[in-house]
């Protein structure tokens, strides 16, 4: 009698455990899923991106629009800094982050196709 009880304990805890396992994996399953599928659309994005040949001129337009009330009107700085010589201490992948991906509050992130984000680029690599 003791010994069938504590093999059908025994067998409980097994399964419990098995459950246990078999959840995680699937959580974590789910967890790497969304990962990928995230970062192929952010590569997506960024590739698109970098093909375009933007306009300086329509990227400054884009800039006075969005970006000049913190960033200054001459982009010399304000409430967020001076963007004169970015280029130089950013590539072009990590400004595209920057300001898609809203990861500095106050910054917010910008939803912004790759034409006109090609554009800000070519804005933002016209100034010395
Ligand atoms: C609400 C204010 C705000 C707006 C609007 C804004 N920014 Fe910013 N931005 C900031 C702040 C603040 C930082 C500094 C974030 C930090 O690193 O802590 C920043 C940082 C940056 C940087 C990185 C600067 C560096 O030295 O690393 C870039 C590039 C940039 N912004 C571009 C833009 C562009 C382009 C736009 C418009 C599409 C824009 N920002 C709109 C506030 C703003």
């Amino acid at each position: 009698m003791s010994t069938f009880s504590s093999t059908a304990a025994e067998r409980d805890f097994k399964r419990g455990f098995l459950k246990i396992v078999f959840i995680l994996f699937g959580v974590l399953l789910i967890c790497f899923s969304i990962f990928f599928v995230n970062n192929h659309e952010n590569n997506k994005y960024i590739i698109e991106t970098l093909e375009v040949n933007g306009s300086a001129e329509d990227g400054d337009a884009l800039f006075k629009m969005n970006c000049v009330g913190c960033h200054g009107i001459t982009a010399r700085g304000l409430v967020g800094p001076d963007l004169h010589s970015i280029t130089k201490r950013l590539n072009d992948k990590q400004i595209i982050k920057q300001v898609t991906g809203g990861l500095t509050p106050p910054m917010p992130s910008f939803e912004i196709d790759p034409v006109n984000m090609s554009n800000l680029l070519k804005y933002l690599h016209s100034l010395e």
